[in-house]
């Protein structure tokens, strides 16, 4: 075992400055390669002593590394999972944990030390660039998924980090825009998650944000990353800075920041000195004490010495794809979302299926930026239906491929390469068969299936425009047309939303009778949507964020922030009242609300009893399956507050819980304790809990609430953060 004060007590000065740097983002400009190419960053290594540098790789969705290595045969492919927001949609921290284990174990056998995931910045506003990274609007599911997740990669013997600690929820301007929150916002919304992932499953790291908190950078932030979270949470390990954030190192340091990366921040601002040069000149002008150094050097070690790099383990190159396949499938599966099924899904198998949509070909399997991931395939939506044998149009689907094709070649839809090294496909237009093909195609077809997408990623916002949040005039002539004739002929149409965060869906979704929202679902997305189509699996998942009904009812009204042009401020003036906190207390109806969520079975929930025990509510009630098919149901434990001194949302989702597969007639019962704590307001400096009647409400999503019971409090409790 190594002895960290030991080492301590051994390095110079120079090694432990170099111990708090990365070596430079490896690969860019003059630094060499990781030895695990296309990782994200590298520590200092201390050979004199031993001391490896240990690998640190993104991200959310799987493994980010490259897949081929100059002059090797051999290739470097890791599984695609779902995006966090479809793992969110799943409600099921087994399956997070095992996802986890899956990533955790791609990430040992690859090589690296520690996972840059999982990413868990609250859905402030529908159109932040990553949404789809991160799990919801909702800092208790959040938190809870992260926590699963962590537990997950970190049983494997590497680490997680959970980011972008904190606040960071859009992506103009990221690296300098002011966010000013209230602390009580902070403290129940957007550090809540993070409070809970460190509580429950003590990441190895956390990875500070690009954006200032109130006035000061999140990685020179000391209240953030010493008072909050290691003191007040207790967190053991270590923080990093996000990639080139902040300004100063020595007051990273200071702040508690411990690894600055990926170091060498002069490569690319001219205006900035190497850290390194900054730290020792520090250090020696005494502005800088040896002690805060030690401390971060400490912090960093007391981690790494459990790394797989310092241990010398010999990794395999050779993770089981097959098993981490299967898994990626599974979680798909239970992350969809049915949103509407007018007797139209399941679809029958031997059904005729013309099938709509340049999606179906250019399947999304996630977003683009650091968490994107090199699998060794897609599976596309209409390749995965004619393996699963179904009718496929073929001649419409040959329509669809030459059209792609054709289009691709021409120099306005040829896709170009971003910056950052993947091809951005230029979008097609949707609208490009006849009223009369489409006539043809409804008379020899049962069914029309239409797959509408988007893509979204790191460094840009979405925008409330067509072809974005809401559907470009083609994507709405086609679902118009193939309606029409569908309908005119008996037909049904199915929409299949293959995206990574919501869109505006009320001008059109009257139009069709089935919509399955099947987000970007990695690798397996087509097998996952073929499969859910037929019934061959069910759809058991819900909502993690609100769909609504329109950009203009967004309670952030005032993202990215001021001047809009170019801010350099945002202020969350919604407060706490984001997402279905607000929706609910304001009465502004969403498209679909939070938590919500349809299967092909129905649920019955009884039997529902509260009682208060010590500082904790005891909640108890059984759901039944009433349906003719098994499934999983997510129920939600929502709790409305007594009006008193503080003001708070109409209710909160203060527990949930996914029953395992129920078959027709099957019954579970569930036992909850959700702590008093737990239902505490953030008032000055302290948790207040006021006095009176709570409300209890058990639901199937936030506004189907199916039993309500209440419990009393006779005396107001206070507890400190
Ligand atoms: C992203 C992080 C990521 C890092 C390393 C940054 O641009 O914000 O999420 O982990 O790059 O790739």
């Amino acid at each position: 075992m190594i002895n960290v004060d030991e080492i301590l007590s051994k390095l110079t000065l120079e090694e432990k400055i170099k111990i708090v740097v990365g070596v430079g983002m490896p690969g860019l400009l003059s630094n060499p390669q990781s030895r695990v190419a296309g990782v994200a960053g590298e520590t200092h290594p201390v050979p004199r002593l031993g001391l490896q540098s240990a690998i640190l790789a993104d991200g959310p969705a799987g493994l980010r590394i490259n897949p081929v290595r100059e002059n090797d045969k051999n290739t470097y492919y890791v599984t695609a999972f779902p995006v966090a927001v479809m793992l969110a949609s799943t409600w099921n921290r087994e399956l997070l944990e095992e996802v986890g284990k899956a990533m955790g174990e791609e990430v040992r056998e690859y090589g690296v030390d520690i996972l840059l995931a999982p990413a868990m910045n609250i859905h402030r506003n529908p159109l932040c660039g990553r949404n789809f990274e991160y799990y919801s609007e909702d800092p208790l599911l959040s938190g809870e998924m992260a926590a699963a997740f962590v537990k997950g990669v970190q049983s494997q013997r590497v680490g997680a980090c959970p980011k972008h600690f904190a606040a960071n929820n859009q992506e103009t301007n990221r690296m300098s825009v002011d966010t000013i929150v209230s602390e009580r916002a902070l403290r129940e919304i957007y550090l809540r998650g993070f409070e809970i992932a460190v509580k429950k499953s003590k990441p190895w790291t956390i990875m500070s944000a690009y954006n200032k908190l109130n006035g000061t950078y999140c990685s020179q932030n000391r209240w953030l990353l010493t008072k909050v979270l290691r003191e007040e949470w207790g967190f053991e390990g270590f923080v990093m800075t996000d990639w080139y954030a902040g300004i100063d190192p020595v007051e990273q340091l200071k702040a508690g920041n411990d690894l600055i990366m990926p170091g060498k921040v002069n490569q690319v601002n001219p205006f900035r000195k190497d850290e390194i040069g900054e730290i020792t000149e520090a250090v020696k002008e005494g502005k800088l004490s040896e002690e805060v150094l030690n401390e971060c050097v400490r912090n960093i070690l007391k981690v790494l010495v459990n790394s797989p790099s310092f241990q010398n383990y010999k990794y395999s190159n050779t993770p089981d794809l097959e098993a981490h396949a299967k898994i990626a499938y599974k979680a798909g599966v239970e992350g969809a979302v049915l949103l509407k099924n007018e007797k139209v899904l399941p679809i029958d198998k031997g059904a005729k299926i013309a099938v709509f949509g340049t999606g179906q070909i250019e399947t999304i399997k996630g977003g683009t930026g650091s968490g994107d991931t090199h699998p060794r395939y897609t599976i596309f939506i209409l390749e995965a239906m004619r393996k699963l044998g179904l009718k496929v149009d073929e001649e419409l689907a040959a329509s669809y491929e030459n059209y792609i094709k054709r289009m691709r070649e021409t120099e306005d839809y040829k896709p170009v390469q971003h910056p950052w090294g993947f091809l951005v496909y230029p979008k097609l237009s949707e609208d490009f068969l006849s009223e009369q093909e489409i006539k043809k195609l409804a008379q020899r077809n049962d069914l029309a299936v239409i797959v509408i997408s988007r893509i979204s990623g790191e460094g840009d916002d979405r925008k409330a425009v067509k072809g974005d949040f809401y559907l470009s005039d083609d994507e709405l002539k086609l679902i118009q047309k193939i309606a029409e004739e569908f309908h005119k002929a008996g037909k049904k149409v199915v929409v299949l939303l293959n995206i990574g965060s919501p869109i505006e869906m009320i001008s059109w979704r009257d139009f069709v009778d089935g919509i399955l929202l099947i987000w970007q679902a990695g690798q397996e997305t087509g097998r996952i949507a073929a499969d859910l189509l037929t019934g061959e699996v069910n759809p058991s998942g819900k909502l993690p964020t609100t769909f609504p009904k329109d950009y203009s009812d967004v309670p952030s009204w005032n993202f990215p922030g001021e001047p809009k042009d170019n801010p350099d401020t945002v202020i969350y003036e919604e407060d706490i009242y984001i997402g279905y906190r607000y929706y609910d207390t304001f009465g502004v109806e969403p498209a679909y609300e939070f938590g919500y969520g349809l299967f092909y079975t129905k649920f019955q929930y009884s039997d529902l009893k509260v009682s208060l025990d010590g500082e904790s509510v005891k909640i108890s009630y059984s759901i039944t399956n009433i349906g003719e098919r098994s499934g999983k149901e997510i129920s939600q434990v929502y709790v409305k507050s007594p009006k008193g001194k503080i003001g708070k949302p109409l209710q909160e989702l203060k527990a949930f819980h996914k029953t395992k597969l129920l078959n027709p007639q099957d019954r579970e019962e569930i036992l909850i304790e959700v702590p008093l704590r737990d239902l505490a307001s953030f008032d000055k400096e302290e948790w207040v809990l006021e006095k009176g009647e709570y409300e209890v409400r058990v639901g199937a999503s936030s506004k189907d609430i199916r039993l309500k019971a209440t419990f009393v409090l006779n005396k107001e409790r206070r507890f400190l953060p």
